[in-house]
């Protein structure tokens, strides 16, 4: 796939996880599912823990997502350095916000964790649009210098 359309799948993946996970803040299911990485009754949940599930597994997808664009703006042989430390910055987020989710479940949402999960995700959305607008500017040039 190319780099502007993963990096733009990317940001609408993030977007969607960030918008459920307002969700499961603001409808308090933030400890219906006590356990990490899965839900008690394993891989696939029941009605009780579907939207915290729903929010894991989309994690899981951004975290894939993520790394993915990180390594296509590495390889992109017209890639800047712009991109490649933007990319490589969402990873460090993701991962670090990956680690903080499972915290924040385990301290039984810390109100400093569940802020500092929220200021993390804003950094991080900030670099994957970084990345997207990056990439389309990337394409744009070499479709340019070709014609
Ligand atoms: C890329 C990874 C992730 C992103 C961008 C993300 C983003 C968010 C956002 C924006 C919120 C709403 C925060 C608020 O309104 O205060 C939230 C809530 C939450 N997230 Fe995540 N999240 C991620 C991964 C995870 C993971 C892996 C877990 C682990 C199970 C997790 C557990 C939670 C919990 C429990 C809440 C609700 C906290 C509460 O009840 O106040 N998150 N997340």
């Amino acid at each position: 796939m190319a780099l502007q359309y993963l990096a733009l799948a990317t940001m609408i993946v993030l977007y969607s996880l960030m918008f459920i996970g307002g969700y499961v803040s603001a409808a308090g299911l933030g400890l219906t599912c006590p356990d990490w990485p899965l839900c008690p009754d394993g891989i696939f949940p029941s009605e009780e823990y579907l939207i915290e599930w729903t929010h894991r597994l989309v994690a899981a997808t951004t975290g894939a997502l993520v790394v993915a664009t990180m390594v296509a703006s590495l390889i992109n042989k017209n890639a800047d350095l712009k991109i490649k430390v933007t990319s490589s910055l969402a990873s460090v987020f993701v991962i670090t916000q990956i680690v903080l989710g499972a915290m924040v479940i385990d301290l039984k949402l810390h109100a400093v964790l569940v802020a500092i999960h929220l200021g993390i995700g804003i950094l991080l959305f900030s670099m994957v649009l970084l990345t997207t607008l990056f990439a389309f500017r990337i394409s744009k040039i070499s479709i340019d210098s070709k014609s």
